[in-house]
């Protein structure tokens, strides 16, 4: 069991004992080093509930917890809280444990079929900034939710569906007749403005591409060859930036829009027998009563428009019940900006009403901010274009470059490239975890490139100083008990238990800035530690100090692959 759920465990049972069986113990990490590893805050609540004397019960609980060989001392503070030290002998224990433990000591969480739905570009264009965050956020999320012994399922919902595929497979169509349609199609952009041009422009190719949607809607064999040839020509797209931003999305994770396409109807039906359907304005609705105006008015959930065409939301209420029905998932993450929070409250309050989600299903909105440019509004280019996530990435690997080139002139030019790299990218998606998700941040070169503070290059860079040690030592014998004794090594081993439970946290609220928050943490803690206790003594190994560095350097290097970050043997 990881710490928290062990001493919330003990703590609860002792005030079971002292009259409090429904008191919560609130154990959390200590605010500061004096007030000990841990701190218990549960007793003042429970005194005021049993009219005792905070203290006192302090005092009652301190007596009947049974901590023996986990704590090496407990002491009362302020008004009833209890700061919790916890033992040399048991942290030792703990870092033994995880180093025999491929998991390094995360315990599997009960099992549950988790999909984690990020990325979900709309095919019709190039993928930019936009496509930035949710691809990071959701992959790292991913990672944990199977590291944590979850079935994982990855979902790319790509937008492949729509009126603007007929205007993109007719020009597909007319370019083909005197050109390369796939060269064209080499820069997604700008095939898309010139169709959408000749769309506007010539009002026989806007009705080949209006017929085109009919057919396509109707299923024509012919029609939709062509569409899946614009589809397969977009995933290629996506798929290399996917593969330059080492996400590990691909085709099999890609089930879009046109999937549900022949449900809608089934759907709209569904909802229509369960009597949730009203008329509006030629429109069909779900009203939600719980998404009331300012006049008191319900909201309007659209199914289908006047007309009969279906939307966005009639395709997710379409995913949800396939999520449920066919795939049976226990959870669902939809990792998507936090502007369309609104549409997923009444997407999943109206799937509740019809009954295609369970009461217990946890489908969830993991919202993200915007990355914004130096001006606070969001980031484009110098020009005030888009930033086209292709550019960006190259830009990102090129500054490391520079970078790294300035520090290593020596280095030979492949591995400076190779660094480059693992650097570059490492530093654009770390910067993004590493915020708060739900907030905008604005994007930095030099703050996310930077070999000092909470970024990936200072943590890739401490992972590397733990490997020289290892090349300087050689072989070592690993025999021999774990003993921690300073202060330094204390803090060192009590950072590396607590890797577990700040998993956890993670694969339960999805905020990844934790698990970024908690490796800085560790590699603070192993800058000091390294300090202050020589590893290496008259040329003989401290085997305790050198089991300390190992789960360091394995804790940080799984972490930030957790991250979907890379590390390095060499910087
Ligand atoms: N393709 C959509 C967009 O670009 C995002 C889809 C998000 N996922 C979903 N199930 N609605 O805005």
């Amino acid at each position: 069991m990881s710490l928290l759920p062990l001493l919330n465990d003990r703590f609860a049972a002792a005030l079971a004992a002292v009259g409090a069986p429904n008191a919560q113990p609130l154990v959390q990490q200590a605010g500061r080093p004096e007030f000990g590893d841990y701190q218990m805050n549960g007793v003042m609540g429970a005194a005021k509930a049993l009219k005792l004397n905070p203290r006192e019960m302090a005092q009652k609980v301190i007596d009947a917890v049974d901590l023996a060989g986990i704590a090496a001392s407990l002491e009362i503070a302020g008004p009833g809280f209890i700061n919790i030290k916890l033992a040399d002998s048991f942290l030792a224990q703990r870092v033994e444990t995880a180093l025999g433990d491929a998991q390094l000591g995360v315990d599997a969480l009960p099992r549950q079929k988790v999909m984690v739905e990020y990325s979900s570009v709309n095919l019709a264009k190039e993928m930019h900034i936009g496509h930035l965050r949710g691809g990071i956020i959701g992959d790292a999320l991913a990672r944990i939710q199977g590291f944590v012994g979850q079935e994982v399922v990855r979902q790319n919902h790509v937008g492949d569906w729509g009126t603007q595929f007929g205007m993109l497979v007719a020009y597909m169509v007319e370019t083909s007749k005197t050109g390369n349609a796939s060269l064209e199609l080499g820069d997604l952009d700008s095939f898309y403005k010139k169709s959408k041009v000749r769309f506007d422009e010539d009002p026989a190719f806007a009705d080949t591409a209006r017929d085109y949607v009919v057919k396509l809607q109707g299923g024509d064999a012919e029609v939709l060859a062509l569409w899946k040839q614009f589809v397969a020509i977009s995933l290629t797209h996506c798929n290399a930036i996917y593969q330059k931003l080492g996400l590990l999305l691909n085709d099999d994770d890609v089930r879009g829009e046109s999937f549900y396409n022949d449900d809608l109807p089934v759907l709209v039906n569904e909802l229509r027998e369960k009597g949730l359907l009203t008329e509006s304005d030629g429109a069909q609705v779900v009203f939600l009563d719980e998404f009331k105006n300012k006049e008191g008015d319900p909201a309007a959930f659209i199914v289908q428009k006047q007309g009969g065409g279906y939307l966005y939301a009639t395709t997710d209420l379409g995913a949800i019940r396939f999520r449920t029905r066919e795939l049976k998932l226990d959870r669902c993450l939809y990792v998507v900006d936090s502007r369309q929070a609104l549409h997923f409250q009444q997407l999943f309050t109206t799937a509740r009403k019809a009954g295609f989600l369970a009461a217990d299903a946890q489908f969830e909105h993991i919202g993200h901010g915007t990355i914004m440019g130096p001006d606070g509004k969001p980031l484009k280019t110098r020009s005030g274009d888009t930033v086209k996530l292709g550019d960006l990435l190259d830009e990102a690997v090129e500054r490391a470059f520079a970078l790294v080139s300035s520090k290593n002139p020596d280095q030979d030019e492949a591995t400076r490239r190779e660094i480059a790299r693992a650097v570059g990218i490492g530093a654009l998606k770390y910067a993004d975890l590493s915020k708060n998700r739900n907030t905008d941040y604005i994007f930095d070169w030099d703050a996310m490139l930077s070999f000092e503070g909470n970024t990936a290059p200072y943590l890739q860079y401490a992972y590397t100083r733990v490997q020289s040690i290892f090349r300087k030592v050689g072989d070592w014998d690993r025999r021999g008990a774990l003993l921690l004794s300073e202060p330094a090594e204390h803090a060192l081993a009590l950072e590396l238990a607590r890797f577990a439970d700040v998993v956890h946290q993670v694969a339960r609220d999805s905020m990844p800035h934790f698990l970024c928050a908690y490796l800085y943490n560790l590699a603070t803690a192993f800058s000091r530690f390294y300090e202050a206790c020589p590893v290496l003594q008259d040329g003989v190994a401290n085997t305790s100090r050198l089991k300390l560095c190992e789960l360091s350097g394995q804790t940080l290097a799984r972490g930030l692959n957790l991250l979907g970050i890379e590390v390095l043997e060499t910087m």
